[in-house]
């Protein structure tokens, strides 16, 4: 599957108190960017969505600031039963810096369907990248 891409302008609401990008908003978009991924990888799926299950290896390399954009490259890395995991590349683009590598992470998503009760459940994927 091809990198999925999305892209985010750091706005003054997305600041912490230093004025610059707080971190738990960088990583909700990451994960909007891995559910991305996982909605194209799951097109053909008997799945109706899949779930954050895990984010692992997270690290923050460098600092956004408001008026950046801020673009993400999401990549299946690898797929098990009902599990997707998500590598998210989060790069940063200011009006100096064409591309900078700013965050990263893996997330690990897990594939649902709703039972009769409007529940949740885990179930095979069936799918490959
Ligand atoms: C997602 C959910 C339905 C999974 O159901 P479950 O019965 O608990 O299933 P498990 O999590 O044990 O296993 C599912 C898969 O995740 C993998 N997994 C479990 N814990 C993991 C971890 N910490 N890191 C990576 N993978 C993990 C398992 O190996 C399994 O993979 P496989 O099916 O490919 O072999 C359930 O855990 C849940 O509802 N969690 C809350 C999700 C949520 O609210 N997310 C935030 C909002 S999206």
């Amino acid at each position: 599957m091809k990198t999925i891409r999305y892209s985010q302008l750091v706005m003054p609401q997305d600041a912490n108190v230093f004025g610059t990008l707080f971190g738990g908003k960088m990583v909700s978009w990451m994960d909007i960017s891995a559910s991305k991924a996982v909605h194209r990888f799951l097109k053909k799926s008997e799945a109706d969505a899949a779930l954050t299950r895990a984010i692992d290896a997270i690290e923050f390399k460098e600092t956004v600031h408001v008026g950046d954009w801020v673009n993400f490259e999401a990549n299946i890395i690898s797929t098990g039963k009902s599990s997707i995991v998500i590598k998210i590349d989060a790069y940063k683009e200011s009006k100096e810096i064409d591309k900078t590598l700013a965050c990263t992470a893996r997330f690990t998503f897990v594939s649902v369907k709703k039972d009769q009760f409007g529940t949740y459940k885990k179930i095979n994927h069936n799918q490959t990248i």
